[in-house]
């Protein structure tokens, strides 16, 4: 019987204090009008008080998770989180996470593919499960984007926000889970997305900060150009290969970086806004955050049996989609 690996429970934090498009205005020359109209964010949470990386939020989010699925710390097999914004670049942030959480000495890893990260992760951890070798995997996505946004720079600030959110994966025999998945990448997009900063290629220095490298650069219509067509290209083909229609489709999960590269992705896939999963107004782009902060809004309307699409595009250049039927 194929075992296939199913999320049985989700969990999201974001932190306590937000930036909204009214405090921006006062930072930088934007205002809110521009904000909502190309992109459809009002506000987003950002992580302040000294010393808290993106572990902070996603150890908060692996406790919401471990506390509703009733699962001791001592069950879990394997801890993978997908950030880009690691609290180092070594140890790893799932490392950390464990710790916190009182997870003791299993494997943790994790995994970079920036917005894409969670998709990517989720696939990982899947192989596990399906395989036999491991029975409870969390797969964490999270970033502390206000660690790497430079706050005088109007075409990113306005964009991002922090938050992390959770899910478990156990093993299934029953026609649900993780049903199908597409991983892609293109790292011609390094001149488009970047944080050029911090890596082996130019270590911190004097100059890396005079230059600004320490935070993230993009050229955001080009983005947008490869994000609009990548992430309904990547739904449109686990659709197709799937034999779904737009009927058949009961969410769009998408990656929440721009509304108008939402829309899109759903007018390709031929269903209505009211299928499409949408918070980026209250979180902006939290990165590897935003479709498990989806799919814990929106756990309560979520049914067993449901076709969710998940998509998404991001630095690399990295997108994907999944396929998931819900399992609960
Ligand atoms: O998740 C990771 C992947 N990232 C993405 O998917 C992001 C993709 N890109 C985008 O979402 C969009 O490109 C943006 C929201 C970043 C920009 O929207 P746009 O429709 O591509 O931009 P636009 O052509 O309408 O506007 C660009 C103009 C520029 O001015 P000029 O050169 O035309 O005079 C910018 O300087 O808008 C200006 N601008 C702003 N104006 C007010 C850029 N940022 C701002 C701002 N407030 N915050």
């Amino acid at each position: 019987m194929r075992l296939r690996a199913a999320i049985t429970g989700v969990h999201g934090y974001v932190p306590e204090d937000v930036l909204t498009n009214a405090d921006l205005e006062k930072i930088v020359d934007t205002n809110d009008e521009w904000i909502t109209s190309r992109t459809g964010i009002k506000q987003r949470h950002i992580l302040k008080g000294e010393g808290l990386g993106t572990s902070f939020m996603a150890a908060e989010a692996v406790r919401g998770l471990l506390k509703k699925t009733s699962i001791d710390p001592k069950e879990v097999d394997l801890v993978i989180c997908a950030t880009v914004t690691p609290d180092y670049l070594f140890p790893s942030t799932a490392n950390l996470v464990c710790t916190q959480v009182g997870i003791p000495s299993v494997g943790s890893f994790d995994i970079l593919a920036a917005c894409s990260g969670f998709i990517y992760a989720l696939s990982v951890g899947a192989q596990f499960i399906e395989a036999g070798t491991y029975k409870k995997v969390i797969v964490i996505g999270g970033d502390k984007m206000s660690s790497i946004i430079d706050y005088t720079d109007r075409t990113t600030c306005v964009l991002f926000g922090d938050g992390a959110g959770a899910v478990m994966l156990e093993p299934t025999t029953e026609e649900n889970g993780l049903m199908d998945f597409l991983l892609h990448s293109d790292g011609t997009g390094e001149n488009h997305l970047i944080m050029k900063g911090g890596g082996s290629k130019n270590p911190a220095s004097h100059q890396t900060i005079d230059n600004r490298w320490h935070y993230i650069s993009q050229e955001g219509p080009q983005v947008f150009k490869f994000a609009v067509t990548k992430m309904a290209d990547a739904a449109a083909e686990i659709m197709n290969r799937n034999h779904l229609t737009g009927d058949d489709v009961t969410w769009l999960v998408p990656h929440q970086a721009n509304k108008r590269i939402i829309d899109a992705t759903a007018n390709r896939m031929e269903i209505g806004p009211e299928k499409v999963m949408m918070n980026i107004q209250n979180y902006g782009n939290t990165t590897a955050g935003t479709i498990p902060l989806c799919l814990f809004d929106y756990e309560s309307q979520l049914k067993k049996g449901d076709n969710l699409i998940l998509a998404a595009f991001g630095g690399g250049f990295t997108w994907g989609s999944a396929f998931l039927k819900w399992a609960y």
